[in-house]
């Protein structure tokens, strides 16, 4: 079993010291803030638990309460015990379609795409379509489509997979209807089908779904007679669903660790069901954040990766935060950067521009792979011989600290997520936490985490205008 070192979430800088004066005490939070909120977020926390019994029981959701999609809370659990044949299934599904292809193309949009983007980003080598098969783990390469409506872009992935007969399909989608995705589909499986070259056993090999149990996708893959189509599960929206098939299935392709990512997954469940505030990752985030927000104005979350494999990670993140709980005027608005890179870009506007900001960095302890060391050269012109010996971690390490000295230096206070490293283990908890913590800041403000109504109007005008209503 791979070590599953405990994710921690540090708020330390936000609070206030006590001999602090009243100036400063605006900038960030006193005690007497937290003990206002301690008992809200375990009522918070007592409602998550309802609605979760709520839903198990079947029993009928009040019509505010609609939709209520509690089911993925305990999905780890579940699967890693009851639904272990389906996790089985789905793990010798990926298996089976990474050994027979070497390009898969992943097919989905928003909840549907995002999660397993950002564990392939996370999780396989940087360069991992690039290299060779072997260095690849004998993985297939792996490609996103139907997430957009971008003619060249299709294109340009028809250009890779024309004429090649080793590629296979992953289309996912909940409702089976999204417009980016059904097309993609369709371009992607004609010319898969010339690729298969009329041997029918070969398509319905190289064409996996993840889908609800009813709807036009659904039906397709029954006409296709498909070998592998999953589920995703009654009562798991879209952004919550990246520990279903639907994140799961790619990541069993990649060769990605799933029980692991189920296991972090449960362990920040535990957490959250046994630990106090002031002691709990998830009811701390999101009471910092909340605080931050009502009692500082820090309107914006900016979610300060530290690290390039952590960008899509926070992209999975602003999809969650954004559809959730952006509704009735409400819900803080998520950013996410990528440091040191956006130091160069969004650092000024940070340092110096409008105090709405709540910066939550998401760093990773240690890294995966040997270190890079700066060797003594015999042209130092770029005088970098008096940083000889150190490595790349040292000097980022040196940019995290010396950037959130200089934040603090004119107060403006931030938190931390720090992820022992950036594995499978890690990932599955901070997924939980954020996915945990978003429903819980739901019930405290009063806002459904679940649907998404406001993305309907776009839909309907799109369909009305294409099919002449
Ligand atoms: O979170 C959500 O529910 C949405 O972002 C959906 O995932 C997205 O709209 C794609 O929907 P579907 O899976 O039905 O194609």
């Amino acid at each position: 079993m791979k070590p599953l070192d405990p994710i921690a979430y540090d708020y330390s800088d936000l609070i206030v010291p006590k001999d602090a004066s009243s100036c400063v005490r605006l900038t960030g939070l006193v005690e007497a803030d937290l003990k206002w909120l301690a008992p809200r977020l375990a009522a918070a926390r007592q409602e998550v638990f309802e609605n979760l019994a709520m839903y198990e029981r079947r029993a009928s959701v009040p019509e505010e309460m609609q939709p209520l999609d509690a089911a993925f809370f305990d999905l780890p659990e579940r699967l890693m015990d009851e639904d272990r044949p389906l996790l089985d299934r789905i793990v010798a599904a990926g298996d089976r379609l990474a050994k027979e292809v070497d390009r898969v193309l992943v097919l989905g949009i928003g909840g549907s795409y995002m999660g397993a983007r950002a564990l392939f980003e996370a999780c396989c080598h940087p360069y991992h379509n690039e290299i060779s098969r072997q260095r690849r783990g004998g993985r297939p390469r792996i490609y996103f489509e139907g997430n957009n409506l971008d003619n060249d872009a299709v294109q340009g992935l028809l250009d890779l997979v024309e004429g090649a007969d080793d590629w296979g399909i992953i289309v996912i989608s909940k409702s089976g209807g999204t417009l980016e995705t059904a097309v993609a589909f369709r371009v992607f499986f004609e010319a898969l089908k010339t690729s298969c070259g009329g041997d029918r056993e070969k398509l319905r090999r190289r064409v996996l779904a993840v889908t609800g149990d009813t709807g036009r996708l659904h039906e397709l893959a029954e006409a296709i007679g498909c070998q592998d189509v999953f589920p995703i599960p009654d009562g798991v929206g879209g952004r919550f669903s990246v520990l279903s098939a639907v994140g799961l299935l790619p990541a069993a392709v990649m060769g990605l660790d799933v029980q692991h990512l189920l296991e972090g997954a449960a362990a920040m469940n535990e957490r959250f069901r046994t630990k106090p505030p002031l002691e709990n990752p998830v009811l701390d985030y999101v009471g910092m954040s909340r605080l931050m927000e009502t009692r500082r104005g820090d309107t914006i979350r900016v979610l300060s990766t530290w690290g390039k494999g952590l960008e899509s990670v926070g992209f999975w993140y602003d999809q969650l935060l954004s559809e959730s709980l952006g509704k009735n005027g409400l819900g803080a608005t998520p950013l996410t950067v990528v440091n040191t890179r956006d130091l160069h870009s969004r650092g000024q506007q940070h340092q110096e521009g409008r105090r709405d900001k709540l910066i939550t960095n998401l760093v990773v302890e240690h890294t995966a792979r040997e270190p890079v060391t700066i060797e003594r050269s015999d042209l130092d012109q770029d005088k970098l011989n008096a940083l000889s010996g150190k490595t790349y971690q040292d000097l980022l390490r040196a940019a995290f600290t010396g950037t959130n000295q200089a934040y603090a230096e004119d107060y403006r206070r931030t938190a931390t997520i720090r992820l022992p490293r950036l594995d499978e283990g890690s990932l599955g908890q901070l997924f939980q936490m954020l996915m945990v913590a978003t429903v819980v800041e739901g019930r405290l403000v009063g806002i459904n985490p679940y649907g998404q109504p406001g993305v309907e109007g776009y839909k309907k005008n799109m369909n009305a205008i294409l099919r002449g209503k």
